[in-house]
């Protein structure tokens, strides 16, 4: 048992910046299933969007934004997000976070599709992600102590008020730790594991959204999911992400005659918007035709682009010959745990940040390079808060409610890969109810909803792990069987269009009621401070 002022759980670009911001009076504890630098954070090649452009203007930057999210975002959330970022990156690189400069030694700006201005930041060409981890690890203080290889798997919620006060976590060995804290804060990226194509790290599988839910916080928003065109695609399985950055350098998607195809499709052509693309591929390769994208005219491809030179090597695919094969895969929730300006949840003394979360930044579909910066934004933003609050702290009377000791579904889980294609087909870039229903049928064959009031303390992580993914595909497919309309990454071929005057501006939120369950007699565990 310990105790901490704040736990973070999940340790990605949100999680690290939060840690580093917050006063070196407080004893905080970052938690992660995996080691610090495992995650997708670590793996991102966009980069950072912020309005540093002479030209440029946080506004223009915010109607980008709201264009892309079709106009399902929170409004103020994005200006205050876009004016923001111009000074939050100007600090992190004098602060030395090396992004990549010009000749005069000023930021430098690249163009990435569905931006109208130059203001994409990178560092490292396409290494972003981890020049920006190793950063923001290199400023931690020593109140901050990281946990590696121990499993989150149940947030502890007072009885009484339903505040957070902990979370329980195990081992690979199965142990099971109890750490109590004043504030929780979930920061465990996405869910990009659920589908069998995409470009997420093998440990982005829903946690956070799935212990959220069986807590009882409300989620939002969980049918839109980003696909993202150009995964690196050999032998039949996507190997990691081709970033969209070498489209805005001037590749080109082709079929295997060499005809591009996108001109015909928008008027943005290859860098349309994600869904459009990835509808566009997708089609073709249903037909069984696979499409490259034609790196031919990019000069230098190998110095500007190393990560994805090496990706390429890694797989036997030359970049000499300038075709690299491609298809479109799960890249990012937009949706997830419902959060305010902050980071607060509906639950007290739980917040979440980062791609866990759904501040209504990125509407129905996010623009390019704004993930990274709403990790940086967030942080930032919590610490502030927390620094500034001296409420409530945890005290002795307090005792967490358990699950349901009772319920012990069978270990009658799905297999992994089964899970990710029937999501992938089901509820994948094309949807129609038939397929949705079927989904929704086929995850509730494995008792999705007792799981959500199990008591998973005898499971090893792994099936637990396995039970998380499935809340999280039952979610995305309920809220997506619901959302009769197409709007940003949410497709239904049987409802094509965006739906205005039924849909706009609707959000459907999600939450398990604890009530139901109340006659149980919650196993007594006592707190002390
Ligand atoms: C990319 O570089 O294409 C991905 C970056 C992002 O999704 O923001």
């Amino acid at each position: 048992m310990s105790f901490s002022d704040v736990i973070i759980i999940g340790s990605g670009v949100a999680a690290l910046q939060l840690a580093r911001n917050l006063r070196s009076e407080i004893n905080v504890r970052i938690i992660t299933k995996s080691h610090v630098r495992n995650g997708n954070s670590y793996l991102a090649q966009g980069g950072v969007a912020a309005a540093l452009g002479e030209k440029d203007s946080p506004y223009q930057h915010y109607v980008d934004t709201i264009k892309a999210g079709r106009y399902h975002n929170d409004q103020e959330a994005v200006f205050k997000m876009t004016s923001e970022a111009p000074k939050l990156i100007q600090n992190l690189y004098a602060s030395g976070c090396s992004f990549d400069k010009n000749e005069r030694a000023e930021l430098l700006l690249g163009m990435e599709g569905a931006h109208s201005e130059k203001r994409i930041v990178h560092g490292g060409g396409d290494a972003t992600g981890s020049r920006i981890i190793d950063f923001l690890l290199s400023q931690l203080k020593k109140n901050v102590s990281i946990t590696e290889n121990v499993f989150v798997y149940d947030l502890l919620i007072d009885k009484q008020s339903k505040r957070c006060i902990g979370v329980k976590g195990k081992d690979k060995h199965g142990n099971i730790e109890y750490f109590y804290a004043d504030r929780v804060v979930i920061a465990t990226g996405g869910c990009g594991q659920l589908y069998s194509f995409t470009s997420n790290a093998e440990t982005v599988t829903g946690d956070g959204l799935a212990l959220a839910y069986r807590a009882g916080a409300e989620l939002v928003d969980m049918e839109f999911v980003q696909f993202h065109p150009t995964l690196l695609f050999k032998d039949g399985k996507t190997r990691g992400l081709i970033s969209e950055a070498v489209r805005g350098e001037g590749a080109r998607l082709v079929t295997k005659d060499g005809i591009p195809f996108m001109d015909d499709v928008h008027p943005l052509k290859d860098l349309a918007p994600r869904h459009v693309v990835s509808q566009t591929i997708y089609d073709y390769l249903k037909k069984g035709e696979q499409i490259f994208l034609d790196i031919r005219m990019i000069s230098h491809f190998r110095s500007r682009f190393p990560t994805i030179t090496s990706l390429c090597e890694r797989n036997g695919v030359s970049i000499e010959d300038g075709l690299l094969p491609v298809a479109p895969g799960s890249h990012f929730l937009m949706g997830g745990i419902k959060s305010d300006l902050y980071g607060r949840t509906s639950v007290n003394g739980l917040y979440a940040i980062g791609e866990a979360a759904c501040t209504g930044i990125h509407g129905a579909n996010r623009l390019a390079s704004n993930s990274l910066l709403e990790g940086l934004v967030y942080g930032e933003r919590l610490a502030r808060l927390l620094n500034s609050d001296k409420s409530a702290k945890i005290n002795s009377q307090l005792i967490p409610r358990e699950f349901k000791s009772n319920f012990a579904p069978g270990l009658n889980l799905p297999q992994i890969q089964e899970m990710q294609t029937r999501m992938m087909d089901n509820a994948g870039i094309v949807r129609t109810k038939e397929t949705l229903s079927e989904q929704k049928r086929w995850l509730e064959s494995f008792d999705v909803h007792n799981w959500s009031y199990a008591n998973l303390d005898k499971l090893p992580p792994e099936e637990i792990m396995k039970v998380f993914m499935l809340i999280t595909s039952w979610l995305i497919t309920d809220s997506a069987l619901k959302r009769t309309e197409s709007r940003g990454g949410h497709f239904r071929s049987d409802y094509p269009y965006e739906d205005d005057l039924t849909w706009k501006g609707i959000q459907i939120i999600q939450r398990r009621i604890w009530e139901e369950d109340e006659k149980d007699e919650p196993i007594k565990t006592a707190v002390a401070t």
